[in-house]
């Protein structure tokens, strides 16, 4: 502990995946958590309730339901706590969810992050903005390539959740120069593992192999992915957050794990895992994905000592373990 864990940290999207893992973590670490999130529908309400049930039981997290594009809200609520270092998670994730409903990511991504931004800019004392972006800003890479650095070119976003992604980096591009607060922007690759998502692959396979539904193979299974374990993320934020860059300084690094995973492998880790062989259907690439994008990460290992060091075999039979224990085996309906 140190003197920092006296201010509270503010955690936004504390309800979903990565921010309830993060949040119990600054917990365990002796911090009090302040977290934000609207618990919208945009997947099963009843697992954000349940994680908000595993933070409520711990002393020393508060939870505001608030909307991030309520810029008043957060404001206050950034003063009135005295806030000085914030993770901002809090977005409308997915790609092919846009397709039906782009004005989500509008009001989650774009005017979500300015309240941040603008709530940071105004707080007394702030030290840290550390908030998510996304590998998707990168588009493609074939296969086989060496992993994506944070100099790569990012400038043709192949979904609007990634033009979003972007934008919040340029956004907070200005307001480094302009006010001066030290952020720090992270690029997150494909993250997984208990009390995971239920909109990406590893989690709709599970229940279909569960269920002995067949299960649609996308990209004709040729995409490969950079799977990072949910502890080794919350090692990477954590590292991030305690070592902030200079004030007028916004620094964008890659969390990812580097070690990139065919989706055919993951699925026979998955069936591994399950004990079940899956029935495959092979379908051709959907609009917005991308075929390979896995990470560099020696800058953020330079910076924190980041590695990651669960293997994708054990961490889902951690999430296998998970879901059987919260799902009662049975597919979520
Ligand atoms: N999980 C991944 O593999 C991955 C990969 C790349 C980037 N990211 C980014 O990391 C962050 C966290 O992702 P996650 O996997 O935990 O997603 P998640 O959907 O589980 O969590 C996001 C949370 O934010 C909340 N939220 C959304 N819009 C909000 C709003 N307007 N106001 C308040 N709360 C709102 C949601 O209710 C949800 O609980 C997101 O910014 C996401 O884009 C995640």
């Amino acid at each position: 502990m140190n003197d920092s864990s006296k201010t509270p940290v503010l955690v936004t999207g504390a309800a979903g995946f990565i921010g309830h893992a993060v949040s119990a973590r600054l917990i365990e670490r002796g911090e009090s958590v302040i977290g934000i999130d609207n618990l919208n529908d945009y997947y099963d309400p009843a697992l954000k309730a349940a994680r908000l049930d595993n933070l409520n039981a711990l002393d020393r997290f508060y939870f505001v339901e608030m909307d991030i594009s309520d810029a008043d809200d957060v404001k206050a609520l950034v003063q009135e706590n005295g806030v000085q270092r914030i993770i901002h998670l809090a977005a409308q994730a997915g790609v092919r969810y846009s397709i039906e409903n782009p004005f989500a990511y509008q009001k989650s991504n774009l005017q979500g992050h300015l309240s941040l931004l603008e709530a940071s800019r105004h707080a007394a004392g702030f030290r840290h903005l550390v908030y998510a972006s996304s590998s998707s800003v990168y588009g493609d890479k074939p296969m086989g390539g060496v992993g994506f650095t944070e100099d790569d070119p990012v400038n043709e976003p192949v979904s609007l959740y990634a033009a979003t992604k972007r934008s919040c980096e340029l956004m907070s591009q200005s307001y480094a120069k302009l006010y001066g607060f030290p952020q720090t922007g992270l690029r997150f690759f494909t993250v997984y593992g208990p009390w995971g998502r239920p909109d990406m692959a590893y989690f709709g396979f599970t229940g279909k192999i569960l269920a002995g539904e067949p299960i649609e193979v996308y990209g004709e299974g040729k995409m490969a992915r950079d799977f990072t374990y949910i502890d080794d993320i919350v090692d990477g934020i954590l590292g991030a957050l305690d070592h902030p860059p200079e004030p007028h300084h916004h620094r964008i690094l890659n969390i990812g794990d580097s070690r990139p995973v065919g989706l055919m492998d993951m699925i026979r880790a998955l069936e591994d895992a399950l004990g079940i062989e899956a029935e495959k259907i092979m379908r051709p690439m959907q609009p917005g994905d991308v075929t390979s994008t896995y990470a560099d990460v020696s800058r953020l290992h330079a910076l924190t000592g980041y590695a990651p060091k669960v293997m994708l075999e054990d961490g889902l039979k951690q999430f296998v373990r998970w879901y059987r224990d919260f799902y009662g085996n049975l597919p979520p309906t």
